[in-house]
């Protein structure tokens, strides 16, 4: 069954009209279901629901199909002049729908997770680009990633993290490794047969960029400097930071479970925290 048709007749999915999710905000626990803990599995996540009781605890994930929109009227005013800017540069316009797709949905969801109006949310950007909330009642934290047809946000209160999706896609996986990857997850690719070696390699790349991401200076922090399992899952994929050894206890790093023909990973502070897998609060017509 297409994903799209087995989500939407999901218990809960009453929400479609709410787009500015702030008419009937209520808490619904028959909606806001744990369906993973730590370990990836393929299940069919529930809508993120209208309001969301946030927990020190949690960690929340968010997928977001980005081409499933016919008509954008509802998104387009959530985002701002900076974001429209930045999606005017973009020469593509399957590209501009899915920045637009992509920002006012990580808005929609931001907006509910504070109970305010997609549109008054402000942004600022850390020292190398990492953009954050300002303003906010609750020191609440997220990371956007996009590849291909999907976007993946995370969020979480006063924790800081890392969120990354990649389309896999047949490239030169050993020569991209053996350039970017330390020498023992290298030869941890090498060393799988070669029918595997595509998802392991987006299983490293991804958990790789979730964590220069939760730490928010891109490559300033370099590739060699820590190492990543390529096992499918673990409760802690970081398995070794010679550059900064303390990063080790710092952070835990998990898979996520995202669609076939993808690879999703996530890096966030701390030990014992609860991931929970959504699906859009949304979909297109
Ligand atoms: C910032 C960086 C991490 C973005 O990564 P990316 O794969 O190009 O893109 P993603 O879709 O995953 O993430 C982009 C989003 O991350 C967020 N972001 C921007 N700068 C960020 C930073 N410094 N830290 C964390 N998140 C950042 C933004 O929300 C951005 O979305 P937007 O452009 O729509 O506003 C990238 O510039 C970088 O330094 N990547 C490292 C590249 C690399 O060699 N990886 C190899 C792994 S083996």
């Amino acid at each position: 069954m297409p994903r799209s048709d087995a989500l939407s007749d999901h218990a809960g999915c009453t929400e479609e009209h709410d787009i500015h999710g702030m008419r009937h905000a209520r808490a619904s626990h028959a909606i806001f279901r744990r369906v993973q803990e730590v370990t990836p599995a393929r299940i069919a996540a529930p809508r993120f629901p209208l309001a969301l009781p946030l927990l020190r605890d949690d960690v929340h994930v968010v997928q977001f199909p980005l081409d499933s929109y016919g008509d954008m009227a509802d998104l387009a005013p959530m985002v701002d002049d900076e974001e429209r800017h930045r999606m005017a540069r973009l020469v593509r316009e399957s590209h501009r729908r899915r920045f637009m797709v992509a920002h006012a949905l990580t808005r929609l969801v931001l907006g509910r997770c504070l109970q305010v109006s997609p549109a008054s949310l402000r942004f600022g950007i850390g020292p190398h680009g990492k953009p954050r909330l300002t303003g906010a009642r609750l020191d609440l934290r997220f990371n956007l990633s996009h590849a291909g047809e999907r976007a993946l946000l995370a969020v979480a209160i006063g924790r800081e993290l890392g969120v990354d999706i990649e389309k896999e896609r047949r490239v030169d996986v050993l020569g991209i490794a053996r350039r970017y990857f330390s020498p023992s997850e290298y030869l941890a690719l090498a060393s799988l047969p070669e029918d595997h070696r595509v998802g392991a390699f987006c299983r490293c790349w991804t958990r790789k960029e979730s964590f220069l991401k939760a730490r928010g200076e891109g490559l300033a922090f370099p590739l060699s400097g820590f190492e990543v399992s390529l096992a499918e899952t673990a409760p802690q994929l970081l398995v070794a930071c010679a550059r900064a050894p303390t990063e080790l206890d710092r952070w835990t790093m998990v898979s996520v479970a995202v669609d076939p023909g993808y690879a999703g990973a996530i890096t966030a502070e701390g030990q014992g925290w609860r991931l929970t897998c959504w699906d859009s609060p949304v979909h297109g017509q």
